[in-house]
C-alpha cells in the first residue's frame, strides 16, 4: 500500500440536511473506537449550508471539513457564490475544485479551476483539484492526454504536496456503479504522478492523488491498494455511515509514514 498518508474524502454534493449530522457523529465514534487504527485522514465536504454546523460537530475528532466549490474572487457582487475566506470562516480546511459536475453544469474551464485553486491557497485552504476523462474521450484513447491537459491548465502556481490534492475521477465512473480496472487506475495514477513531477517539480513531492468514481466498501480495498492511489473521493457512499466507514476501513492497520500526516488532524 501507499507510503503517503492517504485521505478518504466524502463529497455529499447537493445532499444533506441537519439530519445527516447523525451519520457524522457515528463516524466520529467509530474512528475513536473500532476504526482507530485506520491509517488515513478523513474529511467530509457537505453542502455549504451545513459547513459550520458540521465543523462544530467534528471539532476535536479526526474528521476534517471541506467545501465543494469557491469563487475565484475574494468578495464582490456574485450572488449565490461563496469565497474561499467564507469557507475558511465556516470551518473548512479544504475545498473541492473543478469537479466534473461543476465543469458540466457551470461551464468551469481549467483556467477557472486554476483561479479558484489560487484563491483557496490564498486563504490557506487545500485545493482538491478534480480531473478525469469522459466516456467519449476514453473510447478515443485520449484519457492520458486529457489528464495532462487538465493538470496543466488547472494547477495553480506554487502548488505543493501540502496545499493541493489531485483527484482522478473518470466522468463515466461517477455515480454509475462502473469503475476502471485496477490496471487502468494504475496507468492513470502513474501518469498523473509523472505529470506532477514534470509540471510542479519537487514541491509535488508526495502530493496525494485520489481515485474517485463509484468507490464503495466492496471495491475500496482493491482500488486503494493500487500504486499511487493515496485515498478516495467518495460521492454516494459517503452519505451513509456504514458505507463510508466501510471504505475508510480499507486502511485499517495501514502503516502511515508520510510528512503530510496530520494535515487535517488524525
Ligand atoms: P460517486 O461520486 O462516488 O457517487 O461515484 C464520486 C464523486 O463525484 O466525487
Amino acid at each position: 500500500m501507499t507510503t503517503i498518508r492517504p485521505i478518504v474524502i466524502g463529497n455529499w454534493k447537493m445532499h444533506g440536511t441537519s439530519a445527516y449530522l447523525a451519520e457524522v457523529a457515528a463516524l466520529a465514534d467509530w474512528l475513536a473506537g473500532e476504526g482507530a487504527d485506520a491509517g488515513a485522514d478523513v474529511m467530509i465536504c457537505p453542502p455549504a449550508t451545513l459547513l459550520s454546523r458540521l465543523a462544530d460537530k467534528v471539532a476535536g475528532t479526526r474528521i476534517g471539513v471541506g467545501g465543494q466549490d469557491c469563487h475565484a474572487a475574494a468578495q464582490g457582487a456574485h450572488t449565490g457564490d461563496i469565497s474561499a475566506a467564507m469557507l475558511k470562516d465556516a470551518g473548512a480546511s479544504a475545498v473541492i475544485l473543478g469537479h466534473s459536475e461543476r465543469r458540466a453544469d457551470h461551464g468551469e474551464r481549467d483556467r477557472d479551476v486554476r483561479a479558484k485553486s489560487a484563491a483557496a491557497h490564498g486563504e490557506g485552504l487545500t485545493a482538491i483539484i478534480c480531473i478525469g476523462e469522459t466516456q467519449g474521450q476514453r473510447e478515443l484513447g485520449l484519457t492520458l492526454k486529457v489528464l495532462s491537459r487538465q493538470l496543466e491548465g488547472s494547477l495553480p502556481q506554487a502548488c505543493t504536496a501540502q496545499n493541493t490534492i489531485v483527484a482522478y475521477e473518470p466522468v463515466w465512473a461517477i455515480g454509475t456503479g462502473l469503475t476502471p480496472t485496477t490496471d487502468d487506475v494504475a496507468a492513470a495514477h502513474a501518469h498523473i504522478r509523472g505529470e506532477l513531477n514534470r509540471l510542479v517539480g519537487l514541491p509535488a513531492g508526495d502530493m496525494r492523488i485520489l481515485y474517485g468514481g463509484s468507490v464503495k466498501p466492496a471495491n475500496a480495498g482493491e482500488l486503494m491498494a493500487v500504486a499511487n492511489v493515496d485515498g478516495a473521493l467518495v460521492g454516494g457512499a459517503s452519505l451513509k455511515f456504514a458505507d463510508f466507514s466501510g471504505i475508510v476501513a480499507a486502511y485499517k492497520g495501514a502503516r502511515v509514514i508520510s510528512p503530510a500526516a496530520g494535515q487535517f488532524g488524525g
